[in-house]
């Protein structure tokens, strides 16, 4: 499986996010971090800024919802035209419902665990997901430290993917870099998201360049 590197725009400069999304042209997806100050004590930007971004960027879109009642809101984003939105599992009311309507509009559907959310909960609704993102730190901010203590899950989690035959995605999501992209990869992620890493380089194409080759062993 090819390592997909996803670069989260909330170390961008929002104030020029255009060419800001320009400078991560050679990345798979541009990561998109919806925050809304219940599910996480944090707040960023909402729909009418996404719905800009998908827009004008040159890459497809991966949003992660961090927002409360994501059953209400994340089908806005699909139709928007994010080709991925992801959902956090201990918001969602009816997650399998909502990946029907996010898959049925058009986008593959993530599913999100905190870092202390089991995957073993999880698993009966793997068949019904695209992407199943494994938060690495905390959620709400950027710049943390991985947690190295989410490797045994993302291994828990290849392991049900594969033992149930299924093609679905992890992504990794939280103090990924040069120091411990390729751990997260080696456990069995392969879609990774960096924040800091990829837009605190002083080159910002090459490093993408070198997380990918790192992530692909
Ligand atoms: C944190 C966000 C991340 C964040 C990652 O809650 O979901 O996407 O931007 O930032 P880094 O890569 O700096 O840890
Ligand atoms: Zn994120």
């Amino acid at each position: 499986m090819s390592a997909l590197i996803a670069p989260s725009i909330l170390s961008a400069d929002f104030t020029n996010l255009e060419r800001d999304l320009h400078a991560i042209a050679g990345a798979d997806y541009a990561h998109v971090d919806v925050m809304d100050n219940h599910f996480v004590p944090n707040l960023t930007i909402g729909l009418p800024v996404v719905e800009r971004i998908v827009q004008v960027s040159p890459i497809p879109i991966d949003v992660h919802l961090m927002i409360a009642d994501p059953d209400r809101w994340a089908p806005g984003f699909a139709e928007a035209g994010a080709q991925s939105v992801t959902f956090h599992a201990e918001a969602a009311a009816a997650p399998v419902r909502l990946a029907r309507e996010l898959r049925r509009l058009g986008a593959r559907a993530g599913l999100a665990l905190k870092p202390a959310t089991p995957v073993e909960s999880f698993v009966d609704l793997l068949s019904e997901i695209d992407m199943l993102l494994i938060m690495t730190v905390e959620p709400g901010f950027g710049g943390q430290s991985f947690i190295e203590g989410t490797l045994p899950k993302i291994r828990r989690a290849r392991a049900a993917i594969s033992a149930g035959d299924l093609d679905v995605w992890i992504q990794v999501d939280g103090g990924v870099s040069r120091a411990t992209i390729e751990r997260a990869a080696d456990a069995g992620a392969n879609v990774f998201v960096a924040g800091s890493a990829v837009y605190g380089a002083d080159d910002i194409p090459a490093e993408i360049d070198v997380l990918r080759a790192l992530a692909s062993g």
